[in-house]
């Protein structure tokens, strides 16, 4: 495409009929706050600038923007949609071209449609063109009304239409391209005579058509794409549009779904070839799943980088953790924070981790809890070890050496360190360091009193 392209994202908005505290444009789609789908559409059409018009909960959204190349006009007071626009207008005083209007609240806009939305823009060498959209219920959009012609004269809002024009079912987008420097004139143009007693931008249609100017409309049969979320029904149908998209792109990638309808990836997650993921499963934030991993049911995997042929089975929760090649986890495991296993590592059945290492070929497979453990390689923790890694006030470091063997129900009272190769006996509280290659056994010595229970029965009976 030709030419030099700014792009003017609208997100000041409270976002009324959300019913909530939290400004709508930070709700989240698929794990990420909605605006920034249209951030990454202005990144994809290659805009020389984005501008990101702001107000509510400004320094949530500026958070959320950290890393990119985004400017910031913020707009103090929510004057309505022209307001916005003159806003995000002000440092673009002797810019020359086009300018692009997204908003905060339509996070399934494709880059595809935009450009689309240009070329026509382009090739009718339009002032402005309007995106829009024909839908099934109009109500709550913006109406196009046109002439006998065909050609567009005014958009109408929802608010201010009468039933005649409530019935049109061709609805603006909100998604603009402008001539920037019409448009720096134009959003002073706009008066706030409706029922809002708001600037909308809607207005500058008619504002052009009085001055003889060009108005475009591209109609796109993208109607899923523009939905503008203002309400959680709408926002629940945004989200499930756009699972279907990421879960479409992996299963495109090689990625075995079971029931892709019952699983729920966000947006960054990369995901391998020939992975298998089971209903019910959750992967969030910045995970990653190596070539050949099986996810079972019902899992959760947050922030944690799964390596190639792992196996996680039913019922666990992995956060901000990794997971080596070949591993198997589970079922009901729990990876907390800061979790790194290697190559071929078992996690079983009723097992929680937490700030600890467990080295190649290390198993832990039964009711068991490590916490800000050093675990060497080939370990094996019997079932129902336990680090005492707290005492009240601190937190204190096991360290396992290669190749121990700690027997079950063992306490490690840390701070402690087993030493290379050492065998702890079954039942042993641990308190003092284990030198390598040593045994350490502390419980107390058995004793079997014979013939104890036949006599207990006869104190019994002459009471
Ligand atoms: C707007 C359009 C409507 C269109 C619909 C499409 C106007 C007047 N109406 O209506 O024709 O059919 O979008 O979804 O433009 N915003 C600001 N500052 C403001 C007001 C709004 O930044 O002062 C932002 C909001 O955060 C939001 C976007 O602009 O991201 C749209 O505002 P919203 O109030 O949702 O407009 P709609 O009523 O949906
Ligand atoms: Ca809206």
């Amino acid at each position: 495409m030709s030419r030099n392209i700014v792009t003017i994202i609208l997100a000041a908005g409270l976002g009324k009929r959300m019913k909530s505290g939290l400004a709508k444009v930070l709700h989240p789609v698929a794990g990420k706050p909605m605006f920034l789908y249209p951030v990454r559409v202005a990144e994809e059409i290659s805009s020389a600038k984005i501008i990101a018009v702001v107000g509510h909960q400004a320094d949530r959204v500026l958070d959320a923007l950290a890393g990119r190349n985004v400017e910031i006009a913020l707009q103090a007071e929510q004057k309505g949609t022209a307001d916005a626009v003159r806003t995000g207008m002000d440092s673009l005083k002797d810019y020359k071209g086009t300018v692009v209007i997204l908003c905060g609240d339509v996070p399934l806009i494709t880059s595809e449609t935009i450009k689309h939305l240009l070329a026509v823009h382009d090739e009718e060498k339009a002032s402005v063109t309007v995106l829009t959209t024909e839908v099934e219920d109009p109500s709550g959009y913006g109406r196009i009304v046109r002439n006998p012609d065909g050609l567009i004269a005014r958009i109408v809002e929802d608010r201010d239409a009468d039933d005649s024009i409530k019935q049109i079912r061709e609805v603006n987008t909100g998604i603009y391209a402008f001539d920037s420097r019409l448009l720096s004139s134009i959003v002073y143009e706009i008066r706030s005579e409706n029922s809002q007693k708001e600037f909308y931008l809607t207005d500058s249609i008619e504002v052009c058509r009085k001055k003889g100017l060009r108005v475009s409309a591209y109609k796109t049969s993208g109607t899923d794409e523009v939905m503008g979320i203002n309400s959680r029904i709408e926002l629940a149908r945004a989200e499930g549009i756009m699972r279907r998209r990421i879960n479409n792109r992996y299963m495109l990638n090689g990625v075995t779904f079971v029931n892709p309808e019952a699983v729920y990836i966000d947006m960054d997650v990369s995901i391998g070839r020939d992975v298998t993921i089971y209903p019910g499963t959750v992967i969030q934030g910045n995970t990653a799943i190596g070539d050949r991993s099986i996810i079972y049911s019902n899992n959760r995997i947050v922030n944690s980088r799964i390596g190639v042929g792992v196996t996680i089975k039913d019922s666990c929760v992995v956060e901000d953790s990794v997971i080596g090649d070949g591993s198997q986890v589970g079922p009901f495991a729990h990876l907390r924070p800061g979790v790194v296993l290697g190559r071929d590592v078992r996690v079983g059945n009723y097992v929680e981790l937490k700030k600890s290492v467990m080295g190649d070929g290390s198993k832990a497979n039964h009711l068991t809890y490590l916490g800000d453990a050093e675990i060497g390689s080939s370990v094996n923790i019997g079932a129902g070890t336990i680090t005492c890694n707290y005492d009240g006030q601190g937190k204190y470091k096991t360290i396992i050496g290669d190749g121990v063997f700690i027997g079950s129900d063992v306490q490690l009272v840390a701070p402690v360190k087993v030493g290379d190769g050492a065998f702890v006996a079954a039942g042993s509280t641990v308190t003092k360091d284990v030198p390598p290659g040593a045994l350490a056994i502390s419980r107390v010595e058995q004793e079997n009193r014979e013939g104890w229970v036949e006599e207990r029965k006869k104190k019994n009976k002459k009471q």
